[in-house]
């Protein structure tokens, strides 16, 4: 969270607008959100960046189509171009945003503090190379900005401090966005594309377990704002696989023991991450519960079924539904006698709800073509944000 901080007191520092600070601390924050592969994450470590990383316009492609977060969307667009004595005022035709040049000028001061190293003994290097970059990779107003800061020990040591999420002129309470129950809905579809995106495996399972998991509030006689939040939760239930590392999501081959303790992580994320956002409870467990059982062998916290809500179980069988039914790389959906059989043995060894498995069994037919809808719907955004990723690319070759 270091560049949130950061791209916070540089815009403090240049006075930037109270509305443009909230845009900037969303971007800072969200700026990387477009990595979907290893090969490109790998690279931005380094401080100078040889080729033109993809993931700012991927980031942008995610956020566009959700109008409260479009600003911030270009924002992160171009937060690497290279200022080049003014010519990064404008990419590939379009104009860049003069904070995305601050998120560049934040995200590379982030990439030169070395975690291991006490921060105070850095800062005369630092300012050093960014100093000398002044003009060419970054807006000299802005190095100046940076520079002034950088004379003060509290900037560092705020900085470097684990403890910084990130930073607010009025400390602490800062309502960065509002979001009515729909918008909030669309958001959660949004997110669950950022995690399903990064392999065209799974690019529609969240999707699919969203509306399972709504169908079957429905079928369980759940109120409509039940279900809406049934979905919203299902768009949600896997969004801590953002912390499990991009080599483990896509590695091709059977994952060791090691790994799959870290996959085994993503529930628990999603648990602090929703709990972060400040979600009811109710929504965030019904989301983070997924992997419970009701006999308590479940993970992480091995709830058992006094503990398990109608709506932590409903996802639960929404899940396993889901990725019984959809087409995987070694195999296809299973049919409706295979996929019943599995979930009834699930059921006598005391892990699912019995009822809703029957529930479930009884409107096969109507609950696979709601999931297979849904699934078809988010390959389809999947096709038209991959094609708007190799235009891009051609693009930037043209370029
Ligand atoms: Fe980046
Ligand atoms: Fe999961
Ligand atoms: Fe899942």
């Amino acid at each position: 969270m270091w560049l949130t901080y950061i791209v916070c007191r540089l815009a403090e520092t240049l006075g930037v607008s109270e509305a443009e600070q909230k845009s900037l601390t969303i971007a800072g924050a969200m700026h990387d959100i477009g990595l979907l592969s290893l090969a490109e994450s790998r690279g931005l470590v380094e401080f100078e960046i040889e080729t033109r990383p993809e993931h700012g316009e991927v980031g942008y492609l995610f956020l566009k189509p959700f109008a409260p977060l479009s600003t911030v969307g270009e924002l992160i667009r171009d937060h690497h171009v290279y200022w080049q004595d003014g010519a990064g005022e404008v990419f590939l035709g379009h104009a860049v945003p003069l904070g995305s040049h601050l998120i560049h000028l934040a995200d590379r001061i982030a990439v030169l503090i070395h975690p291991q190293q006490e921060v105070l003994t850095q800062i005369a290097s630092i300012r050093e190379r960014i100093a000398a970059q002044s003009g060419r990779m970054f807006i000299p107003r802005f190095v100046e900005a940076f520079l002034d800061i950088a004379g003060k020990e509290f900037f560092w040591l705020d900085a470097a401090s684990p403890a910084v999420e990130w930073y607010s002129p009025q400390n602490g309470d800062w309502d960065l966005i509002s979001l009515d129950g729909p918008q909030f809905m669309e958001l959660a579809r949004l997110f669950c594309h950022i995690v399903d995106f990064k392999s065209p495996f799974t690019a529609a399972h969240s999707s699919g377990v969203a509306a399972c998991a709504g169908a079957l509030g429905r079928l369980s006689g759940l109120s409509d704002s039940e279900c809406a939040r049934l979905t919203t939760a299902g768009y949600l239930h896997d969004i801590g696989k953002l912390s499990v590392p991009l080599e483990i999501l896509e590695k091709p081959g059977v994952l060791d023991e090691r790994e799959i303790a870290i996959i085994r992580h993503h529930s628990y994320e999603t648990y602090k991450i929703l709990r972060r956002i400040g979600m009811d409870e109710n929504t965030r467990n019904w989301s983070a519960y997924h992997h419970e059982r009701l006999d308590g062998s479940g993970y992480p916290f091995h709830l058992s079924a006094p503990q398990l809500t109608l709506g932590c179980r409903i996802m639960t069988v929404a899940d396993i539904f889901t990725a019984l039914v959809e087409n995987r790389p070694y195999r296809p959906g299973l049919s409706r006698e295979k996929a019943i059989s599995i979930l009834q043995n699930m059921t006598t060894q005391g892990w699912l709800d019995g009822d809703l498995v029957q529930t479930l069994s009884g409107n096969f037919d109507e609950m696979t073509v709601i999931c297979q809808q849904a699934e078809g719907s988010a390959l389809r955004d999947y096709q038209s944000f991959a094609l708007a990723r190799q235009d891009y690319e051609q693009q930037v070759m043209v370029a």
